[in-house]
């Protein structure tokens, strides 16, 4: 087999590849993340790049123009080399270092526990010495002092701890301080250190989104989070959905490794960073909660995902134990445990465990809806005496996916937008308050809502073809409204949103309406029976309520209802690292759910035909519209 030498430009990277890796997977190779929104089919159109010198093959595709063919532009993915070549990566294929919206409110913010009782510890404990009538051996000795401190009967002791046990104890005269390991079902004396000066010690709360990874320092001691980061998730080269990257997962060579290094690559980054700006060693960082959606769990922990995404859709795993973090490859102290909150099926994952924990919707009277408005789409149904949930795959829309101008909620997204009925016009604002560079969900939301209501759509997402405006034109993908032209956008490129992103933003509202529909209908409920609607997702931090009603998203419910949580994900896994009684609890609520199979029978495909209306077919279903 023949191996050439490939350039990237301008990172001026190399990589040596054999002939039949296509150029998406060599840039990969040589630390370039070139987006591959479909994973490498060939369909979306995103990575393309220049071919500079040499010589290549490449298929043929419709995602490129005359001029872009002319230029030497090609797809990655579609394209092997026959010599040594030397490419060109332009920035708009890239994945962008963007920088993820944190909410920093929750850095400082103490805990809402009344006392924080984290799976990781440290307590100060004397012994009492040993004599010729109490001959005890050490490690009892230690044992029975921890019992009396801490009331833990389940104490083990790895063999690292029992090693170099009889010089600890005596050299500070039995005083010592002992590290305390939850492992469900069971506490380790993870380490055992002489004296009672000890240093400070530090877990991390870990959402694994599939676009977006976000990492939380937090105090174990004061239960603080010292400071957050977030990034993207580097598996993105692999396709922007789950259900690309299993496939990529379990049908490339070396497909598994690929992705597990990427996310851990991700990871391992943000916290490097984070320690290293806390001036912290990361062998303090004794323990980690993840939350995570089932297939980012699998990928994580390197467990096949293939069935997952086949009928009849069984994960390996919903309930994974505690594991040593480095088995799992996560960079902090080695002995650390890594403990992912449990999921509930294929499609509904420990990131909803997370979030429902966090809203207790399993304490409450109140029955509540809680819907995560994000690519999987996933809403859990219920209050403390029962508990629905399911997966409408409402598709990365609203997360800004398969939208032109779409983006996440970063700096230079339109998170607020109205359009002025009469002139068309538009008023808006950006998150950061910089140049508009795309639109996020809030503000797509905004925009189908404005657009509606001034005419220039119609029930079903067409143009009219009667309204003449400067800012209605056709564009590549036929007509198409200009919210920001190009001299005052802040990327030099007009911020427009065409038919098709609209048809393709009513599909993703219509699928999350018509999952909260079908759940109602399995329990016989009328809508009007939710008491209280609480929303995690990707969307700016000024989601419109009564936007979202008025294009038929969410139930038409008074506002006071409503709720908008942010990152629940991540703030469940603090609260899990944070409370044994917490963590305890993760694992009953997950066990408590019951999942619905949404394509079993016809009820959801049958809702979600009727809700691909703006807002729907039924009217009477938005009473407050029709007044
Ligand atoms: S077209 Fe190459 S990754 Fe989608």
């Amino acid at each position: 087999m023949q191996k050439f030498n490939i350039s990237f430009l301008p990172d001026k990277k190399k990589v040596f590849i054999t002939e039949e890796v296509n150029l998406l997977q060599a840039a990969a190779e040589a630390g370039i993340l070139v987006k591959g929104s479909c994973g490498g089919d060939g369909t979306c159109g995103r990575c393309k790049v220049i071919i500079k010198e040499g010589n290549y093959t490449t298929k043929q595709t419709g995602k490129l123009t005359k001029e872009q063919l002319a230029g030497g532009y090609v797809l990655a993915c579609q394209t092997t080399a026959e010599s040594d070549l030397v490419v060109e990566v332009p920035e708009a294929s890239r994945l962008s270092e963007h920088q993820v919206l944190l909410e920093e409110e929750t850095v400082g913010e103490a805990v809402s526990q009344t006392s924080v009782d984290p799976l990781f510890k440290k307590i100060k404990v004397e012994l009492p010495e040993p004599s010729l009538t109490d001959s005890m051996d050490d490690i009892e000795r230690l044992k029975m002092a921890v019992r009396k401190e801490t009331g833990i009967e389940n104490l083990r002791v790895s063999l690292n701890t029992v090693s170099n046990i009889p010089g600890i104890l005596r050299k500070e005269k039995w005083k010592v301080t002992v590290s305390l390991a939850d492992v469900l079902g069971y506490t380790e004396i993870a380490a055992v250190e002489s004296g009672w000066d000890y240093q400070k010690y530090y877990g991390l709360a870990i959402d694994i989104g599939t676009t977006t990874i976000v990492v939380n320092l937090v105090d174990l001691e004061s239960g603080q989070t010292i400071a957050q980061k977030g990034s993207y998730n580097q598996q993105a080269v692999y396709g922007d959905d789950i259900i690309s990257r299993i496939v990529h997962a379990t049908e490339e060579k070396n497909g598994m490794e690929d992705l597990r290094n990427a996310v851990l690559k991700s990871l391992n980054e943000l916290i490097s960073q984070l320690a290293s700006e806390n001036h912290i060693d990361i062998n303090v960082i004794n323990y980690a909660v993840c939350a995570g959606n089932t297939t980012m769990v699998h990928l994580f922990l390197g467990i096949d995902p293939k069935y997952i995404r086949l009928e009849p859709y069984t994960p390996a795993i919903n309930i994974p134990e505690p594991i040593r973090a480095e088995e799992v490859g996560l960079q902090i102290c080695k002995t650390a445990w890594v403990y992912c909150i449990p999921g509930i099926a294929s499609y509904v994952g420990g990131d909803i465990t997370s979030g429902a924990q966090v809203i207790g919707i399993d304490k409450t009277e109140k029955v509540t809806l809680f819907i995560d408005v994000g690519t999987n789409g996933e809403m859990v149904l219920g209050n403390q005496d029962w508990l629905m949930a399911c997966a409408c795959s409402a598709g990365p829309a609203f997360e800004g996916g398969g939208i032109k101008c779409g983006m996440r909620a970063m700096r230079g997204a339109i998170e607020r937008l109205d359009v002025i009925s009469d002139t068309l016009d538009v008023e808006y604002s950006t998150v950061g308050g910089a140049k508009p560079v795309g639109v996020c969900g809030s503000g797509l939301i905004d925009c189908i809502a404005g657009m509606h209501k001034a005419g220039i759509i119609d029930r079903t997402g067409q143009f009219s073809s009667n309204l003449t405006n400067q800012r209605i034109r056709n564009g590549d993908d036929g007509p198409e409204y200009v919210i920001v032209s190009k001299e005052n956008s802040g990327n030099g490129q007009d911020i427009a949103l065409s038919e098709v992103d609209i048809k393709n933003l009513i599909r993703s509202k219509g699928a999350v309406f018509a999952g909260i529909r079908t759940m109602l209908r399995k329990m016989d409920l009328p809508i009007e029976i939710i008491e209280e609607i609480i929303i995690a997702g990707g969307f700016g931090r000024h989601i419109s309520i009564k936007d979202a009603i008025s294009i038929g998203l969410l139930p038409d419910a008074e506002f006071e209802k409503y709720k908008y949580i942010g990152n629940s994900s991540v703030k469940g896994a603090k609260m899990v690292l944070l409370s044994k009684t917490a963590r305890d609890e993760a694992v009953q609520l997950a066990t408590k759910m019951t999942y619905l199979e949404l394509s079993i029978g016809n009820d959801f495909m049958d809702e979600y035909v009727s809700a691909l209306f703006i807002p729907h077919t039924d009217m009477t279903l938005f009473p407050s519209l029709s007044e």
